[in-house]
């Protein structure tokens, strides 16, 4: 179906692939695997015309190819979908799907009616629930990614590519999509699936394809490697363990922060909760369960409406971010692109962002002070760029994670929120993240880590405490916690929700 043949392509001088060939055949899911800034969205881009390779040959469907435009690869079959996809929040869920699409607007104007009926066959083809007229931005993000393949669908795809696709959700969602994928893979349609939960290349994939600084590294069968095999390949060294080892602690430590019934909108409804100091407390939860809303109100930056929360001995009934960042909380978000990160500034200058009190001199930037602090983030980090002045838009996501990782563990003296500090980051990244947590959870901060990846709260927790509909479904400790009792406690009938509304 498609062969890349010794693709090549820099930027600005910079080899970013060196020769990649990769075979993907109809009826196959193939894996395609590499350590954060390895390649393999360019070679993704490059693939679907939407970046010109410097050297080498796309053939595609029996014919030599050279894409003009990502146009041009669309309308042979070629359809992806992106890392951080792009739909437009306020049309509706058939518009999202038929945007652009010549065959429906043969005079520029929609067709609503037509429209509406081929969504909803085509969601129907696809077995999910979903209304074609309500507008995109109310869904969540497992829907929205069913609206995007549907979007690949409604065109005839022959090779369908997917670029780190469960980075924005879990589970069951997850699961619901490997589903889809079998169906169009047994249907004939050739697969290229990129991620970094290597758990997931083993459940789904046919073959997997290993690319390390732009060079290739080999190609197999899955069936042929396990998985420190795979991560040896990627990162090219054994990896010795993912998880720091479990630490002890003689005496119950000192409680930093308490939460006491907050309640904050229609996501957070009566929440209590400690952090204690040097512990790392996971919260876990379903997607939509209300992780996110009740961290962001422990941050202020959602309002309280009601309940306390307490830091150090002083009670608050109102929370600013700018409050919480001077009592000595940072937060670092799911959403690095819109709330995270200055994509358009430098490695320095997003280290630093949060304290400019120490790269300024009589209120100018001292350049050098910041140069300095990112240089040493840089390699604590291991963060791959070019230096502290590399813009961080040319940065894979991986890479920009860190970044921020390193802009909060400097700034916060207390408490450090940290919601799904790995997702999209490379094994070899996340035993650097988990190293880094631990030691800034040694030097006494109080850690809450949201995340989805259940190996990731087993591997790392002291204590999780499970959110389900908005509420504290339960809290596990030492030998309670393992994957069985995370779920059960996160999917549980919805008792706890009828008992208090009664
Ligand atoms: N437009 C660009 N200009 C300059 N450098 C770029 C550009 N796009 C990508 N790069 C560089 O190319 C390299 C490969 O990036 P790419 O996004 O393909 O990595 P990746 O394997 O997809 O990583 P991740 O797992 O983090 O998504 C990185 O070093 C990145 O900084
Ligand atoms: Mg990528």
């Amino acid at each position: 179906m498609l062969e890349l043949v010794d693709i090549r392509k820099s930027f600005g001088g910079i080899d970013v692939l060196k020769g990649i060939s990769l075979k993907a055949e109809a009826g196959r899911i193939h894996a395609l695997v590499g350590e954060n800034g390895a390649g393999k969205s360019t070679l993704i881009k490059v693939t679907a015309g939407v970046v010109q390779p410097d050297g080498g040959n796309i053939r595609f469907d029996g014919a030599e190819r050279r894409w003009r435009s990502p146009g041009e690869a669309k309308s042979c079959g070629i359809h992806v979908i992106y890392q951080e996809f792009v739909q437009f929040p306020d049309l509706s869920v058939a518009e999202n799907i038929f945007l652009g699409d010549k065959r429906l607007s043969p005079f520029g104007l929609l067709n609503r009616r037509a429209m509406l009926q081929q969504a909803r066959e085509l969601l129907a083809k696809l077995g999910v629930d979903i209304d074609p007229s309500v507008l995109v931005g109310e869904l969540s993000v497992a829907d929205q990614q069913m609206v995007e393949i549907a979007k690949a669908l409604s065109h005839e795809v022959k090779l369908l590519i997917l670029d780190e696709p469960t980075a924005v959700i879990s589970g069951r969602e997850a699961e619901l999509l490997f589903v889809k994928l079998r169906q169009l893979r047994d249907e004939g349609v050739a697969i290229i699936y990129v991620s970094h939960r290597l758990e997931e290349i083993f459940e789904l994939c046919d073959d997997v394809t290993v690319i390390k600084d732009g060079e290739p590294i080999g190609t197999r069968l899955v069936c042929e490697v396990d998985q420190p095999r795979l991560v040896s390949m990627m990162v090219g060294r054994r990896l010795a363990d993912l998880y720091p080892p479990r630490r002890r602690f003689d005496t119950p430590p000192a409680t930093v922060l308490t939460a006491s019934d907050i309640s904050s909108g229609a996501r957070v409804k009566g929440c209590s909760l400690q952090l204690r100091q040097g512990e790392i407390t996971a919260l876990a939860g379903m997607i939509g369960s209300g992780r996110t809303e009740l961290a962001m109100a422990l941050f202020g930056g959602l309002p309280l409406d009601g309940g306390w929360v307490e830091i150090d001995g002083t009670r608050f009934h109102r929370m600013t971010p700018a409050k919480a960042i001077a009592l000595g909380i940072g937060l670092l978000t799911e959403d690095r692109k819109n709330e995270g990160l200055a994509m358009q500034l430098d490695v320095a200058a997003n280290v630093t962002a949060a304290s400019l009190g120490e790269v300024t001199r009589h209120g100018l930037l001292d350049k050098a002070a910041e140069a300095r602090i990112a240089e040493t983030a840089i390699a604590d980090y291991r963060i791959a760029c070019r230096g502290p002045s590399m813009p961080v838009a040319q940065m894979s996501g991986g890479n920009q994670q860190k970044v921020l990782l390193a802009r909060w563990a400097r700034k916060a003296r207390r408490v450090l929120i940290l919601d799904e500090p790995t997702r999209g980051v490379d094994v070899g990244a996340k035993a650097d993240i988990y190293r880094m947590m631990q030691e800034a959870a040694n030097r006494g901060l109080a850690i809450l880590m949201i995340s989805s990846e259940l190996p990731e709260v087993v591997g790392m927790a002291d204590r999780v405490v499970v959110m389900r509909d908005g509420l504290i479904a339960g809290e596990l400790q030492g030998a309670d916690i393992h994957e069985h009792s995370i779920m059960t406690l996160a999917t549980r009938a919805h008792d706890a929700g009828l008992k208090v509304a009664a």
